[in-house]
């Protein structure tokens, strides 16, 4: 089917028209300010020609709540997406419009300061088979000399219709506790939704949806947007007392300050817009099009995973690791993951962390034999990494301690006893991409779970004239790093960890295939957890194990089974301690995730829809040809730890079956086993 998209330039209107095949998303230059017209249904050729001007702010109020791109300057109070100082001191810019220029589904749009030397580009990209826009801007130095200091560069500013009862949807969290979505009224006021932490954070997570308050899960509009960048940022949500709302948004928070030197550009990262009519279901269209347009290895099905971090934590050693992946193998596992402890003198999260090569204590040959068993027993091999960090207890921070971030007279604050390398400097990227260029090289690994496990703090770079860099240019060296390995060593598989969803965003996605969700493996918990992550994220990248009772975390106790039905939402993996699970544990593990390999090409490439009710959720194959269902019915009775089950309350329905009647399983009743 041709595509539906397209762009339109009206030139006596002077008027742009961004289709999808839903959507039209319409803007106007007026001589003075690129203003807003439409973002909702698709329009034809005639109603965009007549879509009129919102009604301009009243002459005192100047928010200038209508345009593409809010910038300082003028009589312009609102939030500023775009800020500039220059060697003067003038502030703000007066942009002149210089051109555009569409090219197939791109669209850019430039201006230029009318004195001072810095050029703006907007850029606009349609998709053939999605209604997502994307957007972003570059900032261009033409000038010789003189440096100008960006203040706030926001890769756009997405501008809303008026409605009366504006509600904002949102995940908030923490450590262990991530994506916990609300859905608020919005206030009259500026609601700032960022990240201050050097990674998008578990506290909040960089996207949002807007609705007018009566958007149901089948119905009803859904403006939303997602930034793809894994540092801090800042969306800036404002709404007027006449209803208007913008949200602007980009990377950095607060007072980042990137400087541009003379001919110097600065490209910031997409922000993603998506309008739809059909409800919250817009979740959906957000995975098909990361499916189709993020994710690094989209159609491949993703394994079921092994992982030892919670069988075994620090004390891990060759044998114990062989017997697990024995029956790792036995139970249905295709990779099995060595996580934290495998290296330096990594006993404990004191030490060790920067000193990448293998312990000899716990690996007397190496990790060869290991990676060689695993192989034997049909498994593929991964390994944990933290390339970001250092423990001051290792023979790389005794080397090399001015490679943190660090400020010269402030104390370096240790947060689970590390500092962050600085990887904005070329010599710590270097160093980096080299030891895990050589790992791979030397060893077969086909997967890396890449690790980042604290905030960043005293961000500084003694010596470098442009002190704030680090927030910006860290997580760009880190992108570098992945996209490098992936080039090299084409078969790599990258799972992204921040001790949990510390990092669950876009800018990842685009380069490693799944997501470490949380650090808390409760499958109670787990439920709300993995409902936020699908807000906006596919099942495809959430990594979901299977783990001990009572959980470590919460020290709640549900059955097996529950947890196996909760993993098979997303990509399950396992990650208790099959040692010591019984014989009947282990059989009940082993038919659990032969059903999972039975359905998880539905799940994990299928068509998401939550169902009425809190806890249950649909699958539903591309071709419409197999469905899917996982319903589960937590108790509370579950309680903490020693509060056991009431069985009869437990009942835990999963229906598996296709449209066309060829039943994996029978639709299952509620069970009594739970
Ligand atoms: C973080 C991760 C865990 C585990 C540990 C290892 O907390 O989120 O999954 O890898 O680090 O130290």
């Amino acid at each position: 089917m041709p595509s539906l998209s397209e762009i339109r330039f009206d030139s006596q209107a002077f008027q742009w028209a961004l289709n999808t095949a839903a959507t039209t998303y319409a803007f106007r230059w007026d001589g003075a300010a690129l203003r807003h017209l439409h973002w909702g249904p698709r329009l034809t050729v005639d109603q965009a020609g007549v879509l009129a001007r919102p009604p301009a702010a009243r002459w005192l109020d100047g928010d200038g709540g209508d345009e593409e791109l809010a910038v300082e300057g003028g009589a312009h109070f609102g939030p500023a997406g775009l800020r500039a100082r220059y060697a003067d001191g003038t502030r703000g810019l007066e942009l002149d419009y210089v051109g555009s220029e569409i090219s197939g589904l791109e669209l850019q749009i430039r201006f230029r300061d009318c004195h001072f030397p810095l050029q703006v580009d907007l850029h606009y990209r349609l998709f053939e088979d999605s209604d997502v826009i994307e957007r972003r801007i570059t900032l261009h130095h033409t000038g010789e000399s003189d440096s100008i200091a960006v203040l706030r560069a926001d890769s756009a500013c997405w501008v809303l219709p008026e409605r009366p009862g504006w509600r904002l949807s949102h995940a908030i969290g923490g450590w262990g506790a991530e994506n916990r979505l609300q859905r608020v009224p919005l206030p009259h006021a500026e609601t700032v939704l960022t990240s201050r932490r050097g990674i998008s954070s578990h506290q909040a997570s960089p996207w949002l949806m807007l609705d007018d308050g009566t958007t149901t899960e089948e119905a009803g509009q859904v403006w939303s947007a997602a930034l793809a960048w894994s540092g801090s940022w800042r969306i800036t949500v404002a709404r007027t007392p006449e209803n208007r709302v913008i949200a602007t948004g980009g990377f950095g928070h607060d007072d980042i300050l990137q400087t541009l030197q003379p001919h110097e550009t600065l490209s910031t990262p997409a922000f993603l817009g998506l309008y739809t009519g059909a409800g919250f279901g817009a979740s959906r269209a957000w995975h098909g099009h990361i499916r189709a347009h993020v994710l690094p290895q989209p159609t491949e099905v993703r394994p079921v995973l092994f992982n030892s971090w919670e069988a075994t934590g620090f004390a891990i050693n060759e044998q114990q690791q062989m017997e697990l992946a024995a029956l790792a193998a036995s139970l249905g596992a295709e990779l099995f993951v060595v996580d934290d402890g495998w290296f330096g003198e990594r006993n404990n999260d004191a030490a060790g962390l920067g000193d990448w090569w293998v312990s000899r204590d716990r690996f007397p040959n190496g990790l060869h034999p290991l990676i060689k068993e695993v192989r034997r027993l049909g498994m593929g091999f991964g390994l944990w990494v933290e390339p970001e960090m250092v423990n001051p207890d290792s023979r790389l921070y005794r080397m090399h301690p001015d490679w943190v971030l660090h400020h010269p007279h402030r104390r370096r604050t240790l947060i689970r006893n590390q500092l962050v390398l600085n990887f904005a400097r070329p010599d710590v990227v270097a160093w980096a991409q080299d030891w895990l260029d050589a790992l791979l090289s030397e060893h077969h690994i086909d997967f890396l779970k890449w690790d980042m496990n604290r905030p960043f703090t005293e961000v500084g770079w003694p010596g470098q004239p442009d002190p704030d860099r680090p927030w910006v240019d860290h997580v760009r060296g880190v992108y570098a790093i992945i996209d490098q390995l992936r080039r090299d060593h084409p078969g790599l598989r990258i799972e992204c960890c921040a001790s949990g969803g510390g990092r669950a965003d876009l800018g990842m996605l685009a380069r490693t295939d799944q997501i470490w969700v949380s650090d808390n493996t409760d499958a109670f918990d787990r439920l709300a957890i993995q409902r936020g992550h699908g807000q906006i994220l596919p099942a495809a990248v959430m990594g979901a194990w299977v783990t001990d009772c009572p959980n470590p975390l919460t020290n709640r106790s549900v059955p097996l089974r529950f947890r196996f039905h909760t993993a098979m939402a997303g990509v399950m993996g396992l990650g208790g301690n099959l040692l010591e699970w019984s014989d009947q544990e282990r059989d009940e593990a082993r038919r659990l995730v032969g059903q999972y390999k039975r359905i998880r090409h539905v799940v994990q490439h299928g068509d998401l829809y939550r169902l009425r009710g809190p806890d249950a959720v649909q699958y539903i194959s591309s071709d419409g040809g197999e469905v899917v269902v996982l319903a589960w019915a937590p108790d509370r009775h579950y309680g903490l730890g020693h509060d056991e089950p009431s069985p009869a309350r437990q009942a835990l329905p999963v229906l598996l079956g296709s449209r066309r009647g060829d039943h994996t399983q029978s639709p299952c009743l509620p069970s009594s086993e739970g």
